[in-house]
């Protein structure tokens, strides 16, 4: 479903957005070299549940978790477990929030200690292109606008857009139509519309864009093995611009 939501709803997905980007705060507070990702997600769900909201990932399709933590080659959906956290590493930790029954959704890549100038250059990219997405993001403007802004700063920098997984609609469902590509051709695609509530999420590899999936069914990584970013916004569409609902205040 493609969903226009009132100013009602609108609120209460702002509401939930800005909870799952205080969620993503405290896990970066709490992350440490030496934990396991199994022991982040036990905190991510803990801070959701005493704030009154559920965490959006746990259950869903079966996914047993309460965040995805894709580490260094891993690119989405991670599942927290007994991996160690170590020095240098490259951790995405994207977390979503159901509270009163409306979601946010938001993923950051952390640097976790010293990591190298090429991770760290991945990441900030990453986190650029999808700022200059949500820029390109406002009533009229096309999802192809939104994808070219990305795709083109990724590739100035020898990076490359993943393909395989995409932005999506969000707020009254988890995952609603329009997908939202992170690559793309100028005015093309699907036209934004006022009061729409979406996500930009690029995924940004060091190497080659293709990816493959571990025989868990979920995890995601590089099929080069070379590292991967991400960075996720959930956002609403207005006549002048988007406003990034996925803030800590
Ligand atoms: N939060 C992810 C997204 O940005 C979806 C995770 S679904 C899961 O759309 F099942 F892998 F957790
Ligand atoms: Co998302
Ligand atoms: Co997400």
């Amino acid at each position: 479903m493609i969903y226009i939501k009132s100013p009602a709803q609108i609120e209460k997905i702002r509401l939930s957005a800005r909870l799952a980007s205080q969620t993503l705060d405290y896990a970066e507070e709490n992350l440490r070299p030496g934990m396991t990702t199994g022991e982040l997600d036990k905190l991510i769900n803990a801070f959701i549940v005493s704030h009154g909201a559920i965490p959006a990932t746990l259950g869903y399709k079966g996914f047993p978790a309460s965040s995805c933590v894709s580490v260094n080659e891993e690119v989405v959906h991670g599942i927290p477990g007994p991996r160690v956290i170590k020095d240098g590493d490259l951790v995405k930790v994207d977390v979503t929030t159901i509270l009163d029954g409306f979601f946010g959704d938001t993923c950051r890549t952390f640097a976790v200690g010293n990591i190298s100038a090429e991770a760290r250059t991945l990441m900030e990219t990453c986190r650029e292109a999808m700022l200059l997405g949500i820029q390109n993001a406002r009533a009229g403007s096309k999802l192809g606008d939104v994808g070219h802004a990305i795709q083109t700063h990724a590739e100035a920098r020898g990076f490359n857009v993943v393909r395989d997984f995409v932005g999506h609609g969000v707020g009254v469902e988890f995952h609603e139509l329009p997908n939202v590509p992170h690559y793309g051709k100028p005015d093309t695609g699907f036209k934004l519309k006022k009061n729409m509530t979406i996500t930009v999420e690029p995924m940004i590899n060091q190497g080659a864009y293709d990816v493959r999936i571990l025989p868990d069914g979920w995890t995601v990584l590089t099929r080069d093995g070379t590292l991967s970013a991400q960075f996720e916004h959930t956002i609403l569409i207005t006549d002048d611009g988007a406003e990034i609902l996925s803030v800590s205040s």
